[in-house]
């Protein structure tokens, strides 16, 4: 069965059980248990329990789907289904104790995302989406701003873990900060995404985030109406993800291309 809403459902019953676990385990001590690309860039035991808990759910309720999760080891199924997860998005806000973190759960068909959730699990706020079906904050509809004005346009970004690519991304912020109203570095690229599909923030962009961190949240924006791709008409992709308000992305990429974001 693919039909996206069934997926949906799924989704986020498993986002929901998973954003439980990691809000009751932030109770205790949380440490890092271990480092992946650089020393900043860590997984914590829960990270690992949340991922098992969620392909646990998953493949009890359909075995025969294809599985990605940041931590864990792919599986690779036969229905065309493919779950595609980040366990705890905003791993570094959960170790400080930062209120925002999220797991995400993407699904596809055939390779097309037609369902998302992302679940603020401290805030319990619950994004969904599915492909034709517009996007949702707790069951409400939810739209793009309407900023038309790239010097009124509130910005989030993020920095990869690579310390020379990071320089860079620096950089590019300088480029853009007199240009626009300001910048946010939420720290969690999943709810940056979500945010421009509520209008909390009228643009978003990243290099080097990864499908498990922006799958569910692009189709959210852009079924919230946000315009959303990479750079000069690329897709999302890890090179380049812009998630903007319709009314601002066109100036919001040109800006963004003339810092030469791709450089590092
Ligand atoms: C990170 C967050 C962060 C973004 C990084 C991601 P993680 O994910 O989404 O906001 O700037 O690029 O890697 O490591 O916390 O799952
Ligand atoms: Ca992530
Ligand atoms: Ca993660």
């Amino acid at each position: 069965m693919t039909n996206p809403q069934d997926l949906l459902k799924l989704a986020v019953d498993v986002a929901e059980e998973a954003a439980r676990l990691i809000v009751e385990r932030r109770r205790g001590r949380i440490t890092v248990a271990d480092t992946k690309s650089t020393v900043t860039d860590i997984v914590t035991a829960v990270d690992r329990e949340s991922e098992e808990l969620i392909r646990a759910r998953v493949l009890a309720a359909r075995p025969d789907d294809s599985f990605l999760g940041e931590e864990g080891d792919d599986v690779l199924g036969t229905s065309g289904v493919r779950w595609v997860v980040d366990p705890i998005d905003g791993t570094v806000n959960y170790l400080y104790d930062h209120p925002t973190y999220a797991v995400s759960i993407a699904v596809e068909v055939d390779g097309t995302t037609v369902a998302g959730v992302v679940v603020d699990a401290p805030k319990g706020e619950v994004f969904t989406a599915t492909l034709g079906g517009g996007a949702y904050l707790d069951g409400r509809p939810i739209q793009a701003s309407d900023c038309a004005e790239l010097s009124k346009a509130l910005v989030g970004t993020g920095f990869g873990y690579d310390p020379v690519r990071r320089k860079v991304q620096a950089e590019v912020v300088q480029h853009l900060i007199a240009e626009i109203r300001d910048i946010r570095r939420i720290g969690v690229g999943a709810i940056d995404l979500c945010y421009v599909a509520c209008g909390r923030l009228d643009a978003v962009y990243e290099r080097g985030l990864n499908p498990w961190d922006y799958g569910a949240g692009a189709l959210i924006a852009a079924e919230a109406g946000a315009t959303i791709g990479g750079l000069h008409g690329a897709p999302v992709s890890p090179e380049m993800s812009i998630a903007a308000a319709p009314g601002v992305f066109a100036a919001f990429h040109d800006l963004l291309a003339a810092a030469d974001p791709l450089r590092a």
